[in-house]
């Protein structure tokens, strides 16, 4: 089905779940060329060049991404030359050697203003560099007119890498209280749960269909009530091993405004992304994200 496939950023969370749960365990029989910052930095229009020319893969797949949402408003020129250029490079080469191509994007492209969750004909309107930088990109691969797959996710953790979860464990034991802000609604999406779905849908995908889909865990919730969950979660682990709780409490788990925590880059109040068109074309439907948790804690605390 795919003789060779070239993973990019497997230092990330979802190019290292990808490694792990898809590649790693022989789900596919294809040799997989996995490159980190080192081996290919994808800042390098030319190493991009040179790096498939020399690997000739007939799957590319690219997690890889500048991720520091923040810090992207005062880096524009690495955002985009990470986000958006090396995506279209990424695609040019995969083009030239007949190759497929799968890549990632955000949530970010939308705007967040719309009433119930998006679809993914709804209208963009990235609000910050990381969200444009990123839906450029998105933009480059589409007009290549390759075989490609674009999937936008959201709130991405889990038990490697940086990220909220990590976050609230080491606040939430270092503090007696926390302030999270509570009037931005998504989907906590866990890594793990992305490698799945994605190792689904490559074992079905011939080429044939092209398109962008949404992959998030289902349902929703704030980034307060995501920290709720985990600290909730994590105490119940911990009990049921007679270890000893977080410090802080639940009822010390404060409901904040986004205005009260003020950020260089503006998020989308609601970045509810639908993921009817996944399940429509691949039967793909990733699980609750509260009970796609449970594994990433259980991970975390052996
Ligand atoms: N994280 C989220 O909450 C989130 C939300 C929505 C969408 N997404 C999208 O989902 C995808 C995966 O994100 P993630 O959470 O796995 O991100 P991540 O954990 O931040 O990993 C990103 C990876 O990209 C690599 N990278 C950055 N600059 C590079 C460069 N110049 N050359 C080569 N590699 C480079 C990083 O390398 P180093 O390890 O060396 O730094 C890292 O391994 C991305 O497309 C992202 O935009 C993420």
């Amino acid at each position: 089905m795919y003789k060779k496939i070239l993973l990019t950023g497997v230092n990330g969370q979802v190019g290292h779940a990808l490694q792990q749960t898809l590649l790693n365990q022989g789900a596919l029989s294809a040799d997989v060329v996995s490159l980190d910052r080192s081996q290919l930095d994808l800042a390098d229009q030319d190493a991009i060049r040179r790096v498939v020319q020399a690997i000739k893969p007939d799957l590319i797949v690219n997690p890889a991404a500048y991720t520091a949402v923040d810090k992207a408003e005062s880096e524009p020129e690495l955002a985009y030359a990470i986000n958006a250029t090396a995506p279209q490079i990424l695609a040019e080469e995969a083009a030239r050697a007949g190759a497929r191509l799968i890549h990632f994007s955000t949530d970010y492209v939308y705007a967040g203003s719309k009433a119930g969750a998006y679809v993914e004909e709804d209208p963009t309107q990235p609000l910050s560099v990381y969200g444009k930088s990123k839906l450029t990109g998105e933009d480059a691969i589409r007009a290549t007119g390759l075989p490609h797959l674009i999937f936008r996710t959201s709130w991405v953790y889990g038990a490697y890498g940086k990220n909220f979860l990590k976050t609230i464990l080491r606040l939430a034991a270092e503090r007696d209280a926390l302030r999270i802000v509570a009037d931005q609604v998504g989907a906590p999406t866990s890594s793990r749960s992305i490698a799945d779905a994605l190792s689904a849908v490559m074992h079905q995908w011939r080429g044939d269909v092209s398109g962008t889909y949404h992959m998030v865990n289902a349902g929703q919730t704030s980034w307060h009530g995501f920290a709720m969950a985990i600290v909730e979660e994590y105490n119940r682990l911990q009990v049921s091993r007679g270890l000893p709780l977080l410090k802080a409490s639940l009822d010390h788990i404060h409901a904040i405004s986004t205005q009260e925590y003020p950020t260089p880059a503006v998020r989308p109040a609601n970045s509810c992304l639908d993921c009817s068109k996944l399940a429509r074309d691949f039967s793909v439907t990733l699980p609750d994200w509260r009970n796609a948790l449970i594994p990433e804690l259980e991970a975390l605390s052996q």
